[in-house]
Parts: C-alpha cells; sequence; structure tokens
C-alpha cells in the first residue's frame, strides 16, 4: 500500500530568519495544486503534516487557511490534515476542528493491512508542544485495540534528534521537540506494534532510531533547503509491503528510507 505526504507548506509572508529568506512561501499554493494532482487511487490517502500557513494576523490567517484547506480538498482521496503551531497562533482549536471536520484532532483508521494514529501535539504555550494525558490514555487503548502494524503521524518531532546544522532549531532543541517524547515513545515501544513515526516541523530530513524504531523527519515543501534561494519542492510517499517499509521524499532535498520491520 502507498501513502502520499506533504509537510510545513506555511501559505503566508515569507520574512527573514537570521538574515535569510527560508520560508519560500511564493510556492506553497503551487506545491498544494501539484501535490493534489499527483494523488490517484494508487494511494490509500494522502497527508499533510501541519503548518498549513504562516502566521500573519488573525484575519490573514482564516483566509489563508480556508484557502489551503479548499486546494487540499480537491484531493480525490482521503486528506488527513495535521495541526501545526504556525497554525493555532490567531486560529483557536475549537475553529480548527471545524474547518478540518475532525474533533478531537487525535484520532485513527485502518488502511489496507495497517494501523494509523494521527497525534495532536498540541503547543500549551508558546515554542512549548505535549501530548496531553486525556490523548496518552486514548493513545495506549488505541494501540492495545488493532493487531496491525501501525505507522503515527505527528507534527513536532518525538525524537531526540541531534539539531545540529539545523539553520533554524539548533540550540532550541526544548523549544521544537516535543516536551514528553520520552513517556510518549515508552508507549509506543511497549505496544509491540509500531513500526514507524513520521512527522514535519523541523525544515529537514532526518532518521533517528529509538528502541528500533524509525522516527522520521520529513523536509518542508517550501524551505530555502540550499540557503541560496532554491525551495526543497519537497513532498514524498510511504510504501508498505510484504514486511518492507519505504519513504521517500521527493523534490531538490531527496530523501530515502529503507527498512524491514518484520
Ligand atoms: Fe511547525
Amino acid at each position: 500500500m502507498k501513502i502520499a505526504f506533504i509537510s510545513d507548506v506555511h501559505i503566508g509572508p515569507s520574512g527573514l530568519y537570521k538574515g535569510v529568506r527560508r520560508k519560500l512561501t511564493e510556492y506553497s499554493e503551487l506545491y498544494i495544486y501539484n501535490f493534489v494532482k499527483r494523488l490517484s487511487n494508487d494511494y490509500e490517502f494522502a497527508i499533510h503534516l501541519g503548518d498549513l500557513i504562516q502566521d500573519d494576523e488573525r484575519k490573514a490567517d482564516l483566509a489563508n487557511y480556508k484557502n489551503g484547506l479548499e486546494l487540499f480538498n480537491k484531493s480525490p482521496i482521503p486528506m488527513h490534515q495535521l495541526i501545526g503551531n504556525h497554525d493555532c497562533i490567531n486560529i483557536k482549536q475549537k475553529e480548527l476542528e471545524g474547518f478540518i471536520k475532525q474533533m478531537p484532532l487525535y484520532y485513527s483508521f485502518d488502511a489496507s493491512d495497517y494501523h494509523f494514529i494521527i497525534l495532536y501535539t498540541q503547543v500549551y504555550k508558546a515554542e512549548k508542544s505535549k501530548i496531553n494525558e486525556e490523548q496518552k490514555a486514548w493513545l495506549i487503548a488505541d494501540l492495545a485495540a488493532t493487531n496491525k502494524p501501525t505507522v503515527v503521524f505527528s507534527h513536532h518531532s518525538l525524537a531526540d534528534q541531534n539539531l545540529f546544522g539545523n539553520p533554524w532549531f539548533e540550540g532550541w532543541e526544548e523549544a521544537c521537540l516535543l516536551e514528553n517524547r520520552r513517556e510518549i515513545r515508552q508507549v509506543l515501544f511497549e505496544s509491540q506494534k509500531v513500526i514507524a513515526v513520521v512527522n514535519g516541523h523541523l525544515h529537514w530530513n532526518n532518521v533517528t532510531h529509538h528502541d528500533a524504531i524509525p522516527y522520521i523527519t520529513v523536509q518542508s515543501a517550501i524551505e530555502n533547503y540550499n540557503d541560496d534561494g532554491e525551495s526543497a519542492n519537497a513532498w514524498g510517499t510511504i510504501e508498505i509491503k510484504d514486511g518492507k517499509f519505504n519513504l521517500i521524499v521527493h523534490g531538490n532535498d531527496p530523501f530515502n528510507y529503507d527498512y524491514e520491520f518484520l
């Protein structure tokens, strides 16, 4: 079975970070359009890993969020939206639940012979995200109730990955990684069902292993990945077949991760 993903499309203002224009948001809508155009029944579903918008002021954020959703909703296959930290600065959680018609924002489903979990890495104060007790209890019960190999998606990373060289987050580990990641990783490990965990947010490609589970971060669609004004144009596919898991990031900053989980 195959899945298509894209991450951190950030419709909105570009701005500068440490003097560099990193988010090439002039491509945001085009890349959503191109992503949706590629989708077909070859894929079981598609997913955007969060940060649909680059926050600005409330009115602009609402317009950008709705515009982005409209573009994604042209998908011919089921399309899942994660909530990123930039999505919820000026838009309330209740409003986001309404826009994406998903309450609560964490849930799970089966596709083909596999189980998929969408986590909601809730931003509870500036730069701090966690999975609350209610969601953690749900996660434990949800994993206990499935007998299928499971893939988990989140916006923030649950891995203690080395951020040396990351243009956004080097030195800011505690601000960008999920606060209670160790505790949640323990839940995933103890279930003995999770074959991979995939997230966005960090605007690069990375795989870090914990307890033999790959925690994979994928590149943002619009990141100025070479510091020279070229966008990553990243989107990807996950294929799971006969005990093999393969994740590919396509575009200008390609990445390929293969492993056998059986
Ligand atoms: Fe983010």
